[in-house]
């Protein structure tokens, strides 16, 4: 798996394209993690937002294809460039309330921002050969343009109101590859769109599960994953994967407490030891904690330089409690988090451990 990079990293495109965008900074990191996985997977497919206002997190799609030198996709930016229509009765009330007051400077003058104000960003940003605008009403220029959109690797869908939430769906779902994105900005915010998404999925018969994001409380926005991928589960694995590159030496073997859940995704290029391991396979857990030390002091005799923990196996240090208080008393804890636990075999310490998010 290859490594994504850290979000201090792009912060300078971040910050570049953050004034264009009323998406909190949160969801932007997380559509940069999302469009980075989709090329390090190689997920195919173009990039999408229906719902662009002044173009910001559309902008972050293309400057990410930019600073990784991807040319064979582009970034489609779909809008009327007038503003919001106005909402339905199956919008709620808190939408019928908010179009009252919808011309205000406090509610983005109804979200409009003109086509040639957009595309004279780009051009300033650089960014005009990596975007494609396709101005009007997404009933006439979803269905007119599918085909040449093709295959779509993210859907990023920010249009607030039902009817408008629903074709976004009904014209573009299809398109959306296996393990492709579909991100849904509004799902927590406007009631029509979470109706919309609940009437396409059961149209369907789709069993699509909605993940929320955890750093966004009840206003981000939901992610939908083609194909029963998780995206918060990939995400940890890529976590942890970096993690454990930045830890362990890549000369070094070591031993993997996973549960066989993913050793070939974490082990980020090193020679993993399934633990208990039998002729190299993962064995099951271990009886009892006289068997779980015998088994380690054996796996470090014969060269293993580290154990990692990962989180499907954290139950293992509460019920193997003899056998997590030998490690933490015979070996130094080189990492602590919510996804690992990591001590090193060669220091014999135990006593400090450094911890990372
Ligand atoms: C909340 S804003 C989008 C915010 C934007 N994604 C950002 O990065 O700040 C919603 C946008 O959806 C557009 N929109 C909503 N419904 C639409 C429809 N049916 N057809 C075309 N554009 C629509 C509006 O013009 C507006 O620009």
């Amino acid at each position: 798996m290859k490594r994504l990079v850290e979000i201090h990293e792009i912060k300078p495109i971040l910050d570049k394209t953050r004034p264009f965008t009323m998406v909190a900074q949160a969801a932007l990191v997380d559509l940069a993690l999302q469009v980075q996985h989709v090329l390090a997977e190689n997920i195919r497919g173009n990039f999408v937002e229906c719902g662009v206002w002044r173009g910001g997190a559309a902008f972050l799609m293309a400057e990410l294809l930019r600073h990784f030198g991807v040319t064979d996709r582009k970034v489609w930016l779909f809008d009327s460039f007038e503003g919001l229509p106005s909402p339905d009765g199956i919008d709620g009330p808190a939408a019928m309330a908010y179009a009252k007051n919808a011309a205000s400077s406090g509610e983005f003058q109804n979200c409009r921002a003109s086509l040639e104000e957009v595309q004279r960003t780009a051009t300033e940003l650089g960014l005009k050969s990596y975007t494609i605008f396709v101005k009007g009403w997404f009933d006439k220029t979803l269905a007119r343009n599918r085909d040449r959109v093709g295959d779509i690797a993210l859907l990023r869908i920010d249009c607030d109101w039902y009817s408008s939430v629903r074709c976004c769906l009904d014209n573009l779902y299809d398109q959306v590859v296996n393990r492709g994105f579909v991100i849904l900005d509004d799902y927590y915010t406007w009631d029509g769109c979470a109706i919309a998404v609940h009437e396409f999925l059961a149209k369907r018969t789709l069993s699509s599960r909605i993940e929320t994001l955890p750093s966004e409380g009840c206003h981000g926005p939901a992610v939908l994953r083609k194909g029963g991928v998780s995206w918060n589960w990939e995400y940890r694995v890529h976590l942890s994967a970096q993690e454990i590159a930045k830890f362990v030496q890549l000369s070094d073997t070591f031993i993997l407490v996973d549960q066989g859940a993913f050793t070939s995704q974490i082990s980020a290029g090193h020679r993993t030891i399934p633990f208990l391991e039998r002729d190299g396979q993962y064995w099951g857990p271990p009886p009892n904690d006289a068997t779980a030390i015998h088994e380690l002091e054996r796996l470090r005799r014969a060269g293993a330089a580290s154990i990692v923990f990962a989180w499907p196996a954290f139950w293992w240090l509460d019920y193997y409690s003899d056998f997590t208080q030998y490690l933490r008393s015979n070996f130094h804890c080189t990492l602590e988090n919510e996804r690992l636990v990591a001590f090193d075999l060669r220091r014999e310490s135990g006593s400090s451990s450094s911890s990372g998010n």
